[in-house]
């Protein structure tokens, strides 16, 4: 499937597209399967996002027919600020009336593997043989998505769903991981990156080129997604002079 490219002018203007772009997927889902699944990413750049579908989105999404779930989590206790699933508590299920069905590693466990499994016997009992609807993931600035840093086994892994990974040596914050295997994340239905800031500007010209190695940038991924990739970024992290439409 091909790739979408759009570039917005800020991060306001990707919050705005990304927002459009998540209600017009659950919207599509529940009419088509009755449920509408989507893997949350963490990082600064999806916040923007969380707080407009708890706020002036919330009544274009079918919460009761939602699950949310963890495209990756930090091996911390929810109550750390480095925590995904404290991430999404705190800015999108909190102020919502109908809350959505949510799955969330445990990230408070000593055992990394085994809480990767009972996260994905979680996943695998919710989905089923549908695949996720949304997928959304971000960039980081050493071309990770998810949490599926350079040379990771998630990359190459055919049957897991979620692997618990080490911490990572290439970007902060130095803690290990629980991440969806590229094997899922590539059948979603749709997936949407989020991506902002001149930091990501090399990144993100390592993912779009026509050839590279995954291996060293694990966004390539995108390249072999099975349904619809949108990439929405704003100027600063793509370097043009002015934004498409
Ligand atoms: C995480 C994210 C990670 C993030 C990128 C970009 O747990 O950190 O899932 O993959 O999306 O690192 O992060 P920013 O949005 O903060 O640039």
């Amino acid at each position: 499937m091909s790739v979408r490219l759009r570039i917005v002018a800020d991060l306001e203007a990707i919050t705005a597209e990304a927002g459009e772009i998540v209600a017009s997927a659950a919207a599509g889902a529940v009419s088509r399967t009755g449920a509408f699944h989507m893997a949350l990413c963490g990082g600064r750049t999806p916040e923007g996002l969380y707080r407009a579908l708890a706020g002036p989105l919330s009544p274009r999404i079918p919460w009761e027919k939602t699950t949310l779930c963890l495209g990756d989590e930090r091996r911390v206790p929810e109550g750390q600020p480095e925590s995904n699933a404290g991430l999404v508590r705190r800015l999108l299920l909190a102020p919502l009336e109908k809350k959505p069905a949510f799955l969330a590693p445990d990230g408070a466990s000593p055992e990394g593997d085994r809480a990767a499994s009972a996260y994905e016997t979680a996943l695998r009992a919710s989905l089923g043989e549908v695949p996720l609807t949304l997928s959304l993931q971000g960039l980081g600035d050493d071309g990770h998505t998810a949490s599926i840093f350079p040379s990771s086994p998630a990359l190459t892994e055919s049957d897991r769903w979620v692997l618990a990974v080490p911490a990572p040596t290439t970007v902060p914050p130095p803690i290990p991981r629980i991440t969806l295997t590229a094997a899922l994340l590539t059948r979603a239905r749709f997936v949407l990156l989020l991506i902002s800031g001149a930091s990501k500007k090399e990144a993100l010209a390592r993912m779009l080129a026509p050839q590279g190695d995954e291996l060293s940038c694990p966004a390539r991924l995108i390249h072999r997604c099975q349904g619809e990739v949108t990439v929405l970024c704003d100027r600063a992290s793509f370097g043009s002079a002015s934004p498409e439409g």
